[in-house]
């Protein structure tokens, strides 16, 4: 459903009501395309504090083919480098680097934070770094423009690359839809990425819920990153899965991911095993606790939790998940917010949440595997396009952005986990969302 208001804004007698009556004023969003693949423009790059990740941070910094200008006056990006602040006074250091340029940054910009884990034994440095999360959630809320900031926490011995594709991701236009998030990453190697314009090239990926929506819109993007794609949706989908497919050059999978054999359907259907398994199906049953039969519970919790972990831990233990794979589930800001109507969804989509964090760890150990979830918040598709248009337009305009997100913004965040350069990246839950106040 297009979003009239968005377009309203866009144009200059509108900007001008909307300003005149204190309204909204969403800033278009600068997403990915073939011609603007690129933020278009500088990138600063700014120390606080005592960094012993400078030369690490340049590098990476470098690898996203940005030019890194200390000069810039109008920079399109901003990395704060604040892994060094390990004291209530250091924060100074944050502000002095930060308090002179964010007023110039170009629209559309992006602000990356980088800071370090909280200690767990050094009270002032775990002060100083928690801060920054306060600190980064009120930057975004400030920057307008559709700017956005985002603090990525490198731990202490991070093997080198670590953090290269995270900020290949969040200084694009790929996050556009990003903003206000923590990413935790770990100390893991990166694998190899032969080719960064196709990341995923020999890798095969397995989507549910692709025949529509944002499950084909993660199929489309993860496609286009070079991965031969696995599209799986009820066998009651076909035609548009098989539309999908054709569209993509992909392979369709007519399968009710509740089916008791759905993983050994899938492992027969990838014989060279599967690198990225993105669990995106998902169903609504909304009525209040006090008026919900046992069916609407059970089949929200069947289709959106258990057959997540039930195929997630068939396909582990079989192998059919292959050494540097990728999980990537679906939560939602309902798993992290709660909603009225919605406590089998919120259950199965915090449920979702508890799996990602539980399993990365152990997956990475054991198999070589991680387990993300993406988060999405208000995304323009024909489920919210059915919400009363009250409820409707609070929830694109309740976030740091002013509009909802599209399809292409949660697939761009899977292609980001789904990345072999994304092994630092485990565990981890992105809210795409606009920075959401639901559940903030
Ligand atoms: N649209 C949003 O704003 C939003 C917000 C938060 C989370 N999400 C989550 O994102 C995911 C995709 O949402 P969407 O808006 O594209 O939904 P959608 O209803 O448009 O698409 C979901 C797809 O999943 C398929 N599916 C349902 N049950 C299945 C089953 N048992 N086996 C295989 N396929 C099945 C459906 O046929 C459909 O094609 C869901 O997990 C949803 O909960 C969406």
């Amino acid at each position: 459903m297009a979003d009239r208001y968005l377009h309203l804004t866009g144009t200059a007698p509108g900007r001008f009501l909307a300003r005149r009556l204190g309204l909204p004023q969403p800033a278009p969003l600068r997403r990915w395309t073939l011609e603007t693949p690129r933020l278009d423009g500088p990138l600063l790059h700014l120390t606080a504090g005592n960094s012993a990740i400078t030369d690490e941070l340049a590098k990476a910094l470098a690898a996203t083919g940005l030019t890194v200008d200390p000069q810039a006056a109008h920079p399109a990006g901003i990395v704060l480098d604040a892994t060094g602040v390990t004291s209530a006074r250091g924060l100074a250091e944050v502000h002095a680097a930060l308090h002179p340029v964010v007023r110039s940054q170009a629209p559309g910009g992006r602000i990356v934070v980088i800071g370090t884990p909280p200690s767990s034994e050094d009270h002032h440095q775990a002060a100083a770094q928690q801060a920054l999360e306060g600190f980064v959630r009120s930057l975004a809320k400030e920057t307008g423009r559709g700017s956005t900031a985002q603090l990525v926490r490198i731990p202490a011995g991070a093997a080198p690359g670590a953090a290269e594709s995270t900020l290949r991701f969040l200084l694009s236009p790929r996050s556009a839809y990003v903003s206000g998030q923590v990413i935790e990453l770990t100390t893991a190697a990166p694998d190899p990425v032969a080719d960064q314009d196709a990341p995923l090239s020999g890798r095969t990926a397995l989507v549910t819920g692709a025949a529509r929506g944002i499950g084909a819109s993660v199929a489309s993007v993860l496609a286009r990153d070079g991965a031969h794609v696995i599209v799986l949706d009820v066998p009651q989908a076909q035609d548009d899965l098989v539309r999908t497919a054709d569209r993509l050059g992909a392979t369709a999978l007519p399968l009710d991911i509740t089916a008791p054999d759905a993983a050994a359907r899938i492992a027969a259907a990838a014989p060279d095993g599967l690198d990225v398994l993105v669990h995106n199906a998902g169903i609504t049953r909304d009525r209040r606790l006090a008026n919900m039969p046992a069916d609407r519970w059970a089949q929200v919790i069947d289709v959106n939790l258990d057959s997540v972990l039930r195929t997630t831990d068939e396909l582990l233990t079989s192998g059919t998940l292959n050494r540097g794979g990728r999980v990537v589930a679906t939560a939602s800001i309902a798993g992290i917010a709660g909603n009225n109507g919605q406590t089998n969804y919120a259950a199965s989509k915090a449920g979702v949440i508890g799996l990602v964090r539980s399993l990365g760890p152990r997956a990475a150990a054991g198999h070589g595997v991680t387990v993300n979830a993406v988060a999405p918040g208000f995304i323009e598709t024909k489920m919210t396009a059915a919400v009363p248009l009250f409820i409707r337009e609070a929830g694109r305009r309740m976030n740091s952005l002013s509009q909802g997100g599209l399809p292409v913004d949660v697939a761009e965040a899977v292609a980001w986990f789904a990345q072999p350069g994304s092994a630092a990246v485990n565990g981890q839950v992105l809210r795409v969302c606009g920075q959401s106040l639901l559940g903030a």
